[in-house]
């Protein structure tokens, strides 16, 4: 079984995935990290991201490992990551690997949970569940900005906001593979929910398709 999760950035999504996986026992992939390691791997050999035969390479050299790498949160690698992914030579060395877990998932699990941009919609096309997870821009960087405290960064959250609403756009417009709910998506809106609610929600739809 795949479970595709799709959304903005801090709509939520990461932690319903992770909760999804953990209850079905599933395999989890958060496909944002692979696009952070992508870009942390340009930023860190000072490849110019305007060079998208440089930056394809990079991601044709992604290692596991490289997912594991620190600072893969930090909020100008997902600029990065945002910039790097409108690349389309990148997004088609990394369209394998993804499909790849999907369709035959580490350890024998027996089902997957991925979650990113445009997993429902062009990585699993097939997905037996798709969820699109979003919230308000507003809410989205009120989140995005009690975390970055609670980690001891001082952020600013008009500075949080316009970020957020940038990297919207951004996800939003490119021409490969924009961030957008595949037609038969179901769409949760968390701006007024907690964790938990947006979970019970989801789990409401997997039982639905699961037989
Ligand atoms: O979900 P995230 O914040 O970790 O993602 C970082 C960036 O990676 C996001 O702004 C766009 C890109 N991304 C993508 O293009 N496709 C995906 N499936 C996942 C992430």
């Amino acid at each position: 079984m795949i479970i595709a999760i799709d959304g903005p950035a801090a709509a939520g999504k990461g932690t319903l995935a992770r909760h999804l996986a953990e209850t079905f026992d599933f395999a989890h992939l958060d496909t944002g990290a692979i696009y952070r390691a992508t870009a942390k791997k340009v930023l860190d050999l000072g490849i110019d991201m305007g060079d998208e035969a440089a930056c394809t390479e990079a991601a044709r050299q992604l290692q596991p490992a490289d997912l594991l790498a620190d600072g893969l949160r930090d909020e100008a690698v997902g600029q990065a990551a945002s910039k790097v992914s409108a690349i389309p030579g990148v997004r088609a060395a990394l369209l394998d690997f993804q499909r790849d877990f999907a369709k035959t998932p580490p350890d024998g699990k027996l089902g997957a949970v991925l979650d990113g941009r445009d997993v429902g919609t062009v990585v699993c096309p097939d997905a037996d569940v798709k969820l699109f997870i979003t919230a308000s821009a507003e809410e989205r960087a009120r989140r995005r900005h009690k975390e970055l405290q609670d980690g001891g960064q001082n952020a600013i959250y008009a500075r949080v906001l316009e970020e957020m609403k940038e990297r919207d756009a951004r996800d939003q417009s490119r021409s490969v593979a924009p961030l957008k709910p595949a037609d038969d998506a179901v769409i949760i809106d968390t701006s007024a929910l907690d964790a938990d609610a947006a979970f019970e929600k989801a789990l409401e739809t997997v039982r639905a398709k699961r037989p």
